[in-house]
């Protein structure tokens, strides 16, 4: 943020979410179950997925949520959503492969979601840097093209949330909504992410493919870390809409994060060159800096616990001591 004479004002403050109503959806995903789990302790979640499996309406239920079953793909769904809620963080997605039923849910479902919560202080719309056109190693700014960077592997998958970014920016307008989208660069934590795929593949002995321009550079998000911004960039929003990168710093490449993982378990990646690979997705984080300030947790000791807490026999056979 630029203050008055040009002079940098700090990050922003977190909204406060101690007795408030909290709407999460995707609520038993990958990116989202975690923030369920922390935000109930102190507010009132309603945790919307489409809850298919019985088991993870129970899940959910044990963190101290409310469930309700939306299929954002069908309006009349969204029938069940609260009037009243306060903070909205939209983490849903739909990878059907399916063009129609995606762009539904992706885009359409997002526009619908925010007319319902047409009321709420903030919203935040949780994008990917999936939506970026493939540059190399070159840090992607937010102003940067865009493009259908996972087509080869997700056909739907990043045009859908291009879309889905430009009804979230003609609703925030729409109906006033102070609104913040993030553009995530590779979740994980505890609960698993892509390096946690990376493991296994590596323990089971099948090839990880990587795109040929090597090194394969990202920049992990720590779970930790979502938990700790969200609130900010909540705080952050506003109805011309906040766009930011949000992702880990600094940069780690797959090879690095892979090789880490290697010393740490003793198990060896074996790369097989693909050009329809995902490339280098790495970011520019001088927006996401200004507005919520660095991220904290260091990549090894991220990845260190993701195995401690999901593959902790791998451990004992590795030879690092590295940091916890
Ligand atoms: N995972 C990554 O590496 C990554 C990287 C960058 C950005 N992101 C972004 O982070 C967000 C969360 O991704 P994720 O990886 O956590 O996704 P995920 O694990 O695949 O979970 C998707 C969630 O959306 C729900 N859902 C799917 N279709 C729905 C529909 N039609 N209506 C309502 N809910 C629906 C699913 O529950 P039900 O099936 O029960 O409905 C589930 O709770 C997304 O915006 C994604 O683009 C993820």
């Amino acid at each position: 943020m630029d203050g008055l004479f040009g002079l940098k004002t700090m990050a922003f403050e977190p909204v406060g979410f101690k007795g408030k109503k909290i709407l999460i959806t995707g609520a038993t995903g990958l990116v989202a179950r975690p923030l369920v789990r922390a935000y109930a302790e102190n507010a009132t979640v309603y945790a919307m997925a489409r809850y298919g499996r019985a088991e993870d309406r129970h899940a959910i239920e044990g963190l101290g949520a409310i469930p309700i079953a939306v299929d954002l793909a069908h309006q009349e769904s969204l029938a069940a959503v609260p009037e009243d809620i306060d903070y909205v963080i939209n983490c849903a997605v739909s990878r059907s492969g399916n063009f129609d039923m995606d762009f539904r849910a992706n885009a359409d479902g997002v526009g619908f979601l925010m007319a319902r919560c047409r009321k709420a202080r903030a919203f935040l719309h949780i994008s990917s840097t999936a939506v970026y056109e493939y540059r190399g190693h070159a840090p992607r700014k937010e102003s940067d093209p865009l493009g259908d960077n996972h087509r080869a592997m997700f056909a739907t998958y990043s045009i859908s949330k291009i879309a889905g970014e430009r009804v979230c920016m003609f609703a925030a307008r729409q109906f006033g909504i102070p609104t913040t989208i993030a553009r995530l660069c590779v979740p994980y934590g505890e609960h698993g992410g892509w390096p946690y795929f990376h493991l296994m593949m590596m323990r089971n002995g099948a090839p990880i493919e990587v795109h040929p321009e090597r090194p394969n550079y990202y920049n992990l998000l720590h779970v930790e870390d979502c938990i700790e911004k969200i609130p900010r960039l909540l705080a952050a929003a506003t109805p011309e809409v906040t766009l930011t990168n949000f992702a880990g710093s600094p940069r780690v490449s797959i090879e690095e994060w892979c090789g880490y993982m290697g010393e740490l378990t003793g198990l060896q990646p074996h790369y097989v060159d693909n050009p329809s690979a995902f490339g280098s997705l790495c970011t520019d984080l001088t927006r996401m800096r200004e507005l919520v300030g660095d991220t904290r947790v260091d990549w090894h000791g991220g990845i260190r616990g993701m195995i401690a807490a999901l593959a902790p026999e791998l451990l004992a056979r590795g030879t690092s001591r590295s940091p916890a």
